[in-house]
């Protein structure tokens, strides 16, 4: 792209730094980052237990309304510093902020070393659908290698992976990876939401998703579930996108990319509904769904797969297929954030940081590999608690403290967008902050529960 060519001439944000080779690779990154097993995993659950188009439209309304203004703040921190988040926060907000930059590395080394588990599952059932056929007794199966050896083996596949891609840089790992995979889940996607309205059945699965039942919406519970769901699915929070957008020229457009951005991680969630609901409900699936996130993906899908014959088989392989592309694409923007603060603050090689920052994640990873307990404890606290919190001092920070930060925003953006700035800033400091605090008051007393659960066993 040629105006990301000049803009590298005419100065980025801080010279020397890597920058990503055109727009369109910094935008498959970054919707790459945010498409992954949120997508799939618990979009599909959320609209299913509250309210099933009502949770769609407000999750929707949250994504515009919230997101997208904090997802601005992060670009706009990350691009003005060209730095990864501890070095962004305190250039940015003042000494006082970098601690909480730490907390940022912390959530996205939590996130990933069981969201490595989840998706070395995936990758397993990628495997296995090219291989042989999917198991009819997909429970069991899934007992069977959920945790302990077979877990680890896969976890550790992925994570060795993400080292690798990461260990490249951004031009020639992060962003090439993405600029493939993602387009290509896109496709796969749309051919198998194509497929599924050929299902006989599937009408009803198609009914309870898009029709609105909007009694079951009016709670605080719906309004944090939805909420941290839109943060985990948008990778805000932990300075993903900040880390990402260090490497920006200034002639980027932020408000237009945030919205890109949005925009495609809520059409993939809503076409993997369109993929998930009428199988489930072709297979007369649907009573699994309710009961957990990770069994609809895992057990209840594989085992229609199953009963589905060689056609199963071909779908199955393109779902996981799907779903391991994007699970790799964010795995690698969560190393990212830890490897950048590595060599932004000690100076040290990336790949040597790569290599570090991914062995000690395995090691956590292991925890979650060994017992499902502890990844369900552990998404409670960093996806629930660690990235609504986030994007609370984010919102704080940029609204408050950041000098010029409407100045930093509207470089790029044309001057209709810069006039609307202002509203953007009143939106960081009046609606954000109290919103999040209500999710807190539910989610904190939530993560306790899942530490007592976890630590006392019952
Ligand atoms: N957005 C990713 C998903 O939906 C997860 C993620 C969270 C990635 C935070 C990076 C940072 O699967």
């Amino acid at each position: 792209m040629s105006d990301l060519q000049t803009a590298t001439s005419s100065g980025s944000a801080a010279p020397g730094r890597e920058q990503w080779t055109s727009r369109f690779g910094f935008l498959m990154a970054a919707v790459g980052s945010a498409v992954g097993l949120g997508n799939m995993w618990r979009f599909a659950y959320i609209a299913s237990e509250h309210g099933g188009a009502a949770a769609v439209l407000l999750y929707v309304l949250l994504v515009f309304a919230v997101g997208v203004p904090v997802m601005i703040a992060e670009l706009a921190l990350g691009r003005s510093s060209g730095l990864s988040p501890i070095g962004a926060m305190r250039q940015q907000l003042g000494r006082a902020w970098a601690p909480f930059g730490v907390l940022f590395i912390l959530a996205g080394a939590l996130i990933l070393s069981y969201y490595a588990v989840i998706a070395g599952w995936v990758l397993r059932y990628a495997i296995v659908g090219l291989t042989s056929s999917f198991p009819a007794d997909a429970g069991t199966y899934f007992g069977s290698i959920a945790a302990g050896g077979p877990a680890i083996v896969f976890q550790i596949v992925i994570m060795a992976v993400t080292t690798l891609v990461v260990a490249r840089g951004i031009g020639s790992g992060i962003e090439r990876l993405s600029s493939f995979m993602m387009p290509a889940l896109f496709l796969i996607l749309v051919g198998l939401a194509i497929w599924a309205m050929t299902l006989p059945g599937g009408g009803e699965g198609y009914a309870y998703y898009l029709i609105p039942r909007f009694e079951e919406l009016f709670s605080l519970e719906t309004l944090a579930a939805s909420t941290s769901q839109a943060f985990f699915s948008l990778s805000l929070g932990m300075g993903a996108m900040l880390t990402f957008a260090s490497y920006l020229p200034r002639t980027a457009n932020l408000p237009k990319d945030s919205t890109t951005i949005a925009l495609a991680d809520f059409s993939v969630a809503f076409i993997a509904g369109l993929v998930v609901f009428p199988v489930i409900y072709a297979l007369g699936l649907q009573g699994a769904v309710g009961e957990s996130t990770l069994g609809a993906l895992f057990i209840s899908l594989p085992g229609g797969f199953a009963e589905m014959g060689s056609v199963g088989r071909v779908v199955g392989l393109f779902f996981f297929t799907a779903l391991l592309f994007g699970a790799l694409t964010s795995t690698v923007s969560l190393l990212e954030v830890v490897v950048a603060s590595m060599v932004d603050e000690t100076k040290m090689q990336r790949p040597l940081a790569a290599l570090v920052a991914g062995g000690l994640i395995t090691l956590v990873g292991l925890w979650s590999a060994l017992d499902t307990n502890a990844l369900g404890f552990l998404d409670a606290v960093a996806n629930n608690v660690m990235l609504p919190l986030g994007g609370l001092v984010i919102a704080m920070g940029v609204a408050w403290k950041m000098p010029d930060a409407r100045a930093q925003v509207s470089e790029g953006t044309s001057p209709r967008v810069a006039r609307l700035l202002g509203g953007w800033l009143w939106t960081l400091r009046i609606v954000v902050p109290p919103l999040l605090i209500i999710v807190l008051y539910e989610t904190i007393p939530a993560a306790i529960e899942a530490a007592r659960v976890l630590f006392s066993g019952n």
